[in-house]
Formats: C-alpha cells, structure tokens, sequence
C-alpha cells in the first residue's frame, strides 16, 4: 500500500523561494507531498496559483498566514486535518541593509519579529501533533548570513545567526522524537528579496549616519552587493530543488548550503575558528582592494567553481 502523502505547510509563498518550492513539491511524480502553500496577502496568489497548474486543489492548496501573528497561525493550522502538518518550511524573511545609525530600533524588531520570531511562533504550533506522533521535519530557510556576517547586513545576520543557535539546540532534544531539523543556507538568489531591499533603501536617507559611512554604503557596499548577485546568484528554482532534496532525505541533513560558487567566500570562517581572517579579507577586499573583489566574483560568475547547487 503506497503510503499517505506528507502534508508540508510553507510559510512566505507569494514569490521567490517559498513559491518555487511549493510548485515543485506539488508536482512530486510521487505524488509524496500534499502542499499548504501560504502567505500574509492572499491579494498576490495569482502567480503561485498560475505556477501551480494542474495540482491546485489537488496536491497544493493556498492559505493565508501571517508569520508575525498568532491568530493568523491558529486559524491557518485550524484548517488542516488534526492540525498535523509532517514538514514544516518557515521560509517567509524580511531583510534589511544600511548604517546602523539610520535605522530605527522598531525596523530592527521588526526584522526579528518575522525572521526570528515568525519561525518560533509556527514551531511552537506544530511541535505538539509531531511529538505525539514522533515524526516530523522542520526545515528552515536560513541563509549564508547565518554563518557569517556581511557588512551594513548587521541587523538581518543577527536575525539568521539566532535561527542558527535556536535551530541547532532545538534539534538535539527532538531527535529523540524522530524529529528533524534541517538549516538550508542559500547565498544570493535572485528573487525580490534584493528589489525589496533596493526600495527600501532608495526611501530612505539613513538620518543619523555620517557622511563617511553612508559614502561607505552607497559607493563601496551597494555596487560590491550588486555584482555579487550579478556573479554567483542563484534562481530560486535551484533553491528550491535543494531543499526538495532535503526534505526527501531519509536522515536530513543539520545544514545545507545550496551554492557551491559562494562557499570560497564561506570557507575563510571554516578554516579560521578565531573568525580574525574573515573579518580582515572582507575589509581589505571592500575597502583596499575592490578591483580585486570584482575580479574574483567574475571568475567564480566564469565557471571557476564548475556546478552551482548542491547536491547536482
Ligand atoms: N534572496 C536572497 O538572496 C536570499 C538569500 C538567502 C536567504 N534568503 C531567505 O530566503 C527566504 C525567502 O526569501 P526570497 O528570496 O524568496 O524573497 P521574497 O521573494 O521576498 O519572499 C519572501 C516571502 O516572505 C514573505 N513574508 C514576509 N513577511 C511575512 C510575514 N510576516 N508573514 C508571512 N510571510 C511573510 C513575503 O510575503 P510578501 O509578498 O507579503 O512580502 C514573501 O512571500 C527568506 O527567509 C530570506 O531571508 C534569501
């Protein structure tokens, strides 16, 4: 007898990763997965349901689920049968860049109230039915900036750092539930995230900041950022694949990182524990030598480093 699909509720699914993921999972040949593909704004389900095709309302159904509110989580899970979701994805994440001086405190909770906190409130929801039934899979979008952190990204490392250390901890208690819990680290993807970003920043005058390092942030961070996705960025379809691929592992992975082009600029914090290389080669490179930064990235955008998700 084939065994009952898997039900998998997504958070953040109105673009990007969440929504590629959703679509792949829902048009598993298996037929394994039976998808809640959720979002805040059930106004933007219109691309997610035109991707969907054929499996909407078959192996996909779309919810709303706003990951900063408690009610907005009790009513979605209201709608699954026992509340019992196998695999959770806390995909949904803000971000936020710029001079720390220019940002106000209430941007930056906000920051960790979605990427943090929104990915505590679904845990905490869904861990009772997996502890009762000892099965389940957490997996969590976290991201390269989880491991390292990257200058005027302060506030949004922090946000992914702390679902590393939550994450990590968490996990050892529910192995001895058969519960899983997976980190996936993308580096770069090419989704809105980054024209949400440049929006933001093109609003906003950063009040409080210095001159010297707002000219920082526009002259050296902004065009280094921009050729980094230019070179090594991801679709989220590649994304997406990876985390297919997690979810279907027998024993899944702790960490997953999806690009093999980024990991030179991640490999410098594995070989240094004293974390002091990585801090002086990313200020040299932004700072002393940005020729030389941007002739790295076009060698790894030229195929220096040959396959760009894991696993192929
Ligand atoms: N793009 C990158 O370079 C990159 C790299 C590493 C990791 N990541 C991570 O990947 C995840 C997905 O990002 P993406 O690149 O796919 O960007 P995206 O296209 O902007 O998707 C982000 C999703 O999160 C949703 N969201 C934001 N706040 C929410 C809330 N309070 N409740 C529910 N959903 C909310 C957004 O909904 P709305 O449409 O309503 O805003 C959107 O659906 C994020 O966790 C991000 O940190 C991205």
């Amino acid at each position: 007898m084939a065994a009952s699909p898997r039900t998998v509720l997504i958070s953040g699914c109105s673009s990007g990763i969440g929504l590629e993921l959703a679509v792949q999972l829902a048009h598993d040949p298996r037929q394994c997965y039976q998808v809640v593909a959720t979002m805040r704004d059930l106004g933007k389900k219109e691309a997610l349901e035109a991707s969907a095709g054929s499996a909407l309302g078959k192996t996909l159904t779309v919810a709303q689920l706003d990951v900063c509110n408690d009610d907005s989580v009790a009513q979605c899970l209201s709608h699954i049968p026992g509340g019992d979701v196998d695999v959770l994805v806390n995909n949904a994440g803000v971000g936020l860049v710029g001079p720390l001086e220019g940002l106000s405190i209430t941007t930056m909770q906000n920051v960790f109230d979605t990427n943090f906190f929104g990915a505590i409130r679904l845990v905490k929801a869904v861990l009772p039915s997996m502890k009762k039934r000892r099965r389940g899979h957490i997996v969590v979008v976290s991201s390269v900036m989880g491991l390292q952190g990257v200058m005027f990204n302060d506030v949004y490392a922090a946000s992914k750092f702390a679902l590393e250390g939550f994450f990590e901890s968490l996990a050892i208690q529910l192995l001895q539930f058969n519960i899983f819990v997976s980190l996936v680290e993308p580096g770069p993807v090419i989704t809105e995230f980054e024209g949400k970003l440049l929006a933001q920043i093109s609003t906003s005058e950063f009040p409080g900041a210095d001159p010297d390092t707002l000219a920082f942030f526009r002259d050296l961070y902004l065009p280094a950022s921009a050729e980094l996705f230019r070179s090594v960025g991801q679709s989220p379809q590649d994304v997406a694949k990876v985390i297919v691929k997690v979810i279907g592992a027998t024993r899944p992975p702790l960490r997953r990182q999806t690009n093999a082009r980024y990991a030179p600029l991640t490999v410098l914090r594995a070989v240094d524990p004293s974390g002091g290389l990585y801090v002086r080669m990313a200020h040299r490179l932004l700072f002393r030598w940005p020729g030389l930064l941007s002739l790295g990235l076009r060698c790894l955008a030229g195929g220096c480093f040959p396959k760009r998700v894991w696993p192929g």
